[in-house]
């Protein structure tokens, strides 16, 4: 390979959109796996990425018969919650990426957390291409696996041909109204300067996902090359205790290089955690880090990747959160500060008062997402503390305390968590409730359930 190939990083591509539009059902259809329907609900509440090889991506291209030799190593691939609730995820997740792929469901149009993710995509001048899912959903469509679209679009008959135009004019027009120029992406001949593209696919039956890859490839060499060069950044995705590893945190390597033995430090519920990187793990290739398997080892890791690592003292980390390599240069006081950075602006939501419920979540990520929830309208409840990972004794004594003040908070809301039996006991015991649910709306369901219970 060539000396430019060697010293670039992979780029990030983000993947967003309204709920439901098909975002984890693309990438499934490009993986050839089915995370979408081990999901909770059918609902994204993570982030989650996937690495690319280069090679991977020439495959499935093939058919296009177009240049698809990447100059970059491969392609990462974040897959965000298209639900109101993350906020946070999606900004956290356009905030990672150099590309974006925006998807829009050609049966319904742009929708509210479209405009949302427009919207960061504009703040931060990321370029990206729409995906325009779900045509075989067109009255009539014939199915042409994993086609071009060119060639899928052509066996189709004269009026699914003009129910695709119709809706895509429509679509055009609506995000003009956003302020944005769309074109047909073969048509489109202004791209990457005024014009944005747009790819019909079916994350079903797959027409389209070669012009999607080819049209990613194309780009980063374009446009990406002065882009994606080194400097140190990663972010903890999750937490977990995986059997054989101990903890380990799934990490985000954005821009950099991660070695066996590297100092770390990352941010902790009350203090930042410094440790060394004991393992570096990550899945097999076109393998979503979230499901489980066999990994592979690594004495250093390039950016960009999604990665396992080892390390002591991992069980308080906190997801959502910056990982800070100690470079020789480095005070490793300021790199503690900068660690800490995250958790002060989340602490800073807890209500004043002292009263208010007890929420518990899997990740900063979810938490933030849980805390902005509750302060809707339609919700308004108080918190007084918070917590990241399962339920423990002491959580269910700050509930406690509760009791005495307001009755109605002695109450922990644990979204994806567990609670382990201690907790459960002393919980029953005192009067502590605890809603657990894996769905945040469900959640505030159960809550409402026991407010208007206590009313009547
Ligand atoms: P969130 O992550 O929850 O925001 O949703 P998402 O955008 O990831 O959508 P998801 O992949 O969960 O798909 C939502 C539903 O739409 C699922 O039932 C999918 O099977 C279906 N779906 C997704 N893409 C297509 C498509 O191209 N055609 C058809 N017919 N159905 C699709
Ligand atoms: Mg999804
Ligand atoms: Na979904």
């Amino acid at each position: 390979s060539s000396k430019s190939e060697d010293s670039l990083r992979s780029p990030i591509c983000c993947i967003m959109g309204h709920v439901d539009t098909g975002k984890t059902k693309l990438l499934d259809c490009i993986r050839g796996t089915n995370v979408q329907e081990g999901e909770a609900g059918g609902i994204t509440q993570q982030i989650g990425a996937t690495y690319f090889p280069a090679e991977n991506i020439r495959e499935r291209t093939k058919e296009l018969k177009a240049d698809a030799k990447l100059k970059v190593p491969g392609l990462l691939v974040i897959d965000t919650p298209g639900h109101e609730s993350f906020t946070n995820l999606r900004s956290r997740g356009s905030g990672l990426c150099d590309i974006a792929i925006l998807v829009v469901d050609i049966t319904h149009g742009l929708e509210p957390q479209t405009i949302e993710s427009l919207n960061l995509l504009k703040m931060r001048n990321t370029e990206f291409v729409v995906a325009l899912n779900k045509i075989d959903r067109l009255y009539g469509w014939k199915v042409c696996r994993n086609a071009p679209i060119v060639k899928a679009m052509k066996q189709q008959s004269k009026d699914v041909q003009f129910e695709f135009n119709t809706r895509l004019t429509q679509i055009v027009t609506q995000f003009k109204e956003q302020g944005i120029n769309t074109e047909l992406y073969y048509k489109n001949k202004e791209m990457g300067k005024d014009t944005f593209s747009i790819i019909p696919t079916s994350a079903i039956s797959g027409e389209g996902i070669p012009d999607l890859l080819l049209l990613l490839v194309q780009w980063t060499q374009k446009t990406m090359v002065d882009r994606l060069t080194y400097s140190s950044e990663c972010t903890v995705l999750e937490v977990k205790a995986i059997e054989g590893h101990g903890t380990t945190i799934d990490v985000v390597l954005i821009n950099g290089i991660l070695h066996e033995g590297d100092q770390i430090i990352v941010c902790g519920m009350q203090d930042p955690i410094v440790t060394s990187i004991r393992a570096l793990l990550t899945p097999h290739p076109m393998k979503e880090l979230r499901i489980k398997g066999s990994y592979l080892h690594h004495k250093e890791i390039k950016a960009a990747q999604s990665i396992k690592i080892n390390a002591q003292g991992l069980e308080h980390a906190i997801a959502g959160t910056s990982l800070y390599v100690v470079g020789p240069d480095d005070d490793v006081e300021n790199v503690k500060e900068a660690a800490m950075e995250d958790m002060r602006s989340v602490m800073s939501r807890i209500d004043k008062s002292g009263e208010g419920v007890h929420v518990q979540a899997s990740t900063l990520g979810s938490l933030e997402a849980l805390l902005e929830f509750l302060k809707t309208d339609e919700v308004r409840i108080p918190v007084s503390g918070i917590g990241i990972g399962p339920v423990h004794k002491k959580d269910v004594m700050k509930a406690i305390v509760m009791l005495e003040k307001k009755k109605e908070y002695a109450i922990i809301l644990a979204f994806d968590v567990k609670v382990t039996q201690e907790a459960r006991e002393l919980a029953d015991e005192a009067g502590v409730k605890i809603f657990i649910a894996d769905i945040i709306y469900h959640l505030f369901d159960q809550f409402k359930a026991y407010i208007d219970n206590l009313k009547e």
